[in-house]
């Protein structure tokens, strides 16, 4: 559960919060003054604070600064009222991770929330590279083969430096993952680490949230707003999925990398920014260039280190290593000890092709663990969660098995044998039947009688062709 530390002076405010946030989950704590906040931050460990920029004593903003000091990857949203926006956007350059305006309007101070705990979460739990698979307090970028082992190299290699990454591999490698690594291991790692996707965000919102913008800049800029990239200054930003990046913002995006600056949106003087650059896509960016869908100089300034993923069916010897991870990483997640899984559900995974790489082998396990409640995960477990039938034979051979169980059991000897047999045969020639909805020639075919046959045994078990037996 996430805690949350709300410091403001107002009791209503604290109050009305207080509740909100239990409501939704989190566990949350409450101060009136910003030295009362700054103890509770000194003894407690939090997952976020939410301040008030207007304190009596010492105010938001050097509040802001003594917390930063304690705990620098301890994600701070600030509210502010119109009066004071210029400190709270001054405490966002120094690396509070937003500001809203009060009075705020809820669902969107709770997204706000969600981003500041994710973002929390990527700057604090470092990524541990080709560790075991009984990896439990980190995460990991799990896989022995050769192929992740040349990556594992390459993330040494690249990180202590500043050089702009690209990471490039099918969805589901692990790109992220990756980018996440290189920011823990890289000099910055004290410094914020910043996640824009570039899909998710809309077009006309992407440019803003990047680059922020001057007041009076569009209708609705009622002040000023410093974007992403600003706000990751000395530290790292990851501009996930690039491949996705509209035209306008590629053309800015060069011009941070060449000359690092960027202009605000309506602002008139360039703003230099130290930020380190990780990309990833999944798509063929050479195709992009050639179709003009991406900009030739961008692609040709990022391609400069490259580190390409290779797809899970490539990495030989890493599904049973990565199965063993997500088994007890996904069964710790929802409080049970790990059931274990049969040699055959091993087999199955091993053969299976994985178009949707690491992802889709973390989320079969996770629905195999669901389907098969603490037992050890069977073949059939994994078959149903990949989405595959389960072969007819294995099924219906239980079925019948059941039945003929509760035959011999039933405590009737006269004439069992005969009598399951016939019963047997009336089910079997009544499913041929409505298979073929009542075609007797086609359903003679299937059953390999000739018609005359067929006819006579439909007499001798008394049969419709709709009729519905079932064992
Ligand atoms: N080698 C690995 N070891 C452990 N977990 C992994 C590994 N690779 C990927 N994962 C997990 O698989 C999931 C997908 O990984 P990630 O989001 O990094 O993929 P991606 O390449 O960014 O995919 P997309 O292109 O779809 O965004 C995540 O839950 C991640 O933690
Ligand atoms: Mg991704």
């Amino acid at each position: 559960m996430s805690s949350i530390l709300i410091i403001d002076d107002d009791n209503q405010l604290r109050q009305s919060f207080q509740k909100l946030l239990a409501e939704e989950g989190y566990n949350v704590m409450s101060a009136s003054s910003g030295e009362a906040g700054i103890n509770i931050v000194k003894k407690n460990t939090l997952d976020l604070v939410v301040l008030d920029m207007r304190l009596p004593g010492i105010n938001g903003f050097e509040t802001f600064k003594q917390i930063n000091n304690i705990d620098s990857k301890l994600p701070v949203i600030i509210m502010t009222a119109y009066g004071t926006t210029e400190t709270a956007i001054e405490a966002t350059k120094m690396g509070a991770f937003d500001y809203i305006l009060k009075p705020f309007d809820i669902p969107d101070m709770l997204k706000i929330i969600l981003q500041a705990l994710e973002a929390g979460r990527f700057m604090r739990s470092p990524v541990q590279m080709n560790a075991g698979p009984d990896e439990t307090r980190h995460e990991a970028i799990i896989g022995r083969s050769r192929l992740m082992q040349d990556v594992y190299k390459a993330i040494g290699k690249v990180s202590p430096t500043n050089a702009t990454v690209l990471i490039r591999g099918e969805s589901g490698t692990g790109k992220e993952l990756v980018a996440r690594a290189i920011y823990h291991h890289s000099l910055r790692s004290e410094k914020p680490f910043i996640v824009i996707n570039c899909v998710a965000i809309p077009e006309n919102l992407l440019e803003s949230e990047l680059f922020g913008y001057e007041k009076g800049a569009f209708t609705g800029a009622s002040h000023r707003r410093v974007g992403k990239i600003e706000q990751a200054n000395a530290g790292t930003i990851f501009l996930d999925e690039i491949g996705d990046m509209p035209p306008s913002i590629q053309a800015k995006i060069l011009r941070l990398v060449q000359e690092k600056s960027i202009e605000r949106l309506g602002g008139m003087d360039p703003i230099s920014v130290d930020v380190r650059i990780v990309a990833a896509t999944n798509r063929n960016l050479e195709e992009a260039v050639k179709k003009g869908l991406f900009r030739e100089d961008l692609y040709y300034r990022l391609k400069v280190v490259t580190i390409w993923l290779p797809s899970l069916c490539e990495r030989q010897g890493d599904v049973p290593i990565l199965t063993d991870y997500f088994l007890s990483r996904c069964a710790s997640e929802v409080g049970m000890d790990n059931p274990g899984i049969t040699d055959e559900a091993k087999e199955i995974l091993d053969n299976h092709p994985w178009p949707g790489n690491v992802r889709e082998l973390k989320n079969t396990i996770q629905k195999a663990l669901i389907f098969n409640r603490g037992a050890p995960v069977t073949g059939e477990d994994i078959l149903q969660a990949i989405g595959k039938k389960v072969p007819v034979a294995e099924t219906s051979d239980d079925a019948i098995r059941q039945w003929a169980m509760e035959a011999l059991t039933s405590g009737q000897t006269e004439n069992l044998f005969d009598t399951c047999m016939d019963r047997f045969a009336g089910i079997l020639i009544s499913q041929a039947l409505n298979l073929t909805r009542g075609n007797r020639s086609r359903a003679a075919r299937l059953l390999g009688f000739s018609r005359p046959t067929l006819h006579s045994k439909i007499e001798k078990y008394n049969l419709k062709p709709d009729s519905n037996n079932s064992l």
